[in-house]
């Protein structure tokens, strides 16, 4: 498979990431299949990449002719099956090893045999997950950052057993997605999420320790290390779900007590205040 025979890319998964990872996609003009569970998810979904793109408009960043011809490209099913004429899938679903190793095994029946299968996983073993199929020559790591459609930066993460191909079709689709993308290995947390998950730890730990207002941290980040976001609002936008989970990944495969997450996040897990999603995490939303 070479980056000019990419076609057709399916997303498997549109939840904030995955809605994101689509926009991206349509906004590339590559016909687009879109999967969820729920005929109702999926509509959610198409509503969040629509009023994106219709703010771009709004801000004329982007024309209406230029949003219609973007959203044409986007179709929506429940059915993996429809994947089947796929170049690329990008699966985008909940951080479950056994979840991701499932599906993956499942595509590979469905999608040609010289399609890419790659994952979006933060802090998983791309190739943990690439062990479910049999071809694992063509999995590879496509790690966007929140929120997809702005952070510039997508990780082209090779597996132990990535093709070249592979790895190098992904890079020039994340190119042409208008992407900076990197090539990175297999490593816990890759790049980016190696350095801030312990991080935000860190800032997360100052907040006890130094009987520091979530406001003022970020206040203190934000206007002392130049920071586009505090951390506490950072948290906010990825979930607080999602940071533990990454955290917890992260220290099981390194062992090093930065990377475990602070019990304060943990506690606002449990008792679900998940961030923006639900509502309610270091702050109220709307
Ligand atoms: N999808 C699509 N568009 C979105 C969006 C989303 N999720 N969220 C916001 N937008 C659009 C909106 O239309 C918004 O405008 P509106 O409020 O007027 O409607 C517009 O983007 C904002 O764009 P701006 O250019 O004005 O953005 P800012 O200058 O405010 O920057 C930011 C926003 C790029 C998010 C900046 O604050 C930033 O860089 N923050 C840091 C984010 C970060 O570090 N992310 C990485 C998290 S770690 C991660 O993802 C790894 C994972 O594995 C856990």
């Amino acid at each position: 498979m070479v980056v000019s025979e990419i076609r057709t890319i399916g997303v498997v998964g549109l939840g904030a990431m995955g809605a994101g990872i689509a926009q991206l996609t349509i906004e590339a003009r590559y016909e687009t299949i879109g999967r969820e569970v729920t005929e109702e998810l999926g509509h959610q979904a198409r509503g969040r990449i629509a009023h994106f793109l219709q703010r771009k408009v709004d801000k004329e960043r982007m024309s209406a002719a230029d949003r219609d011809a973007a959203l044409v490209h986007l179709s929506l099913t429940t059915e993996l099956a429809d994947l089947a004429d796929c170049d690329l899938v990008i699966e985008a679903i909940v951080e479950d090893l056994d979840a991701k190793r499932a599906l993956f095994a499942e595509l590979e029946g469905i999608v040609r045999p010289n399609a890419i299968l790659a994952t979006n996983t933060s802090a998983l073993s791309v190739t943990e997950i690439a062990a479910a199929v049999e071809l694992s020559a063509r999995v590879v790591g496509m790690h966007f950052f929140n929120p997809a459609p702005l952070m510039p930066l997508v990780e082209i993460v090779r597996a132990e057993l990535s093709s070249d191909d592979a790895v190098e079709t992904a890079y020039a689709v994340g190119e042409r997605l208008g992407k900076r993308p990197i090539r990175c290995h297999d490593t816990p947390g890759f790049v980016v999420n190696r350095v801030l998950i312990p991080v935000l730890n860190d800032c997360l730990r100052v907040l006890d320790e130094a009987r520091v207002s979530p406001e003022d941290l970020d206040t203190a980040m934000t206007a002392g290390a130049g920071w586009p976001m505090g951390p506490c609002t950072l948290v906010d936008l990825v979930g607080i779900d999602v940071h533990v989970h990454a955290s917890e990944a992260l220290y099981e495969k390194l062992r090093e007590p930065r990377m475990a997450p602070p019990p304060r996040i943990v506690a606002m897990k449990n008792a679900g205040l998940l961030g923006r999603k639900s509502g309610r995490g270091f702050y109220v939303y709307e």
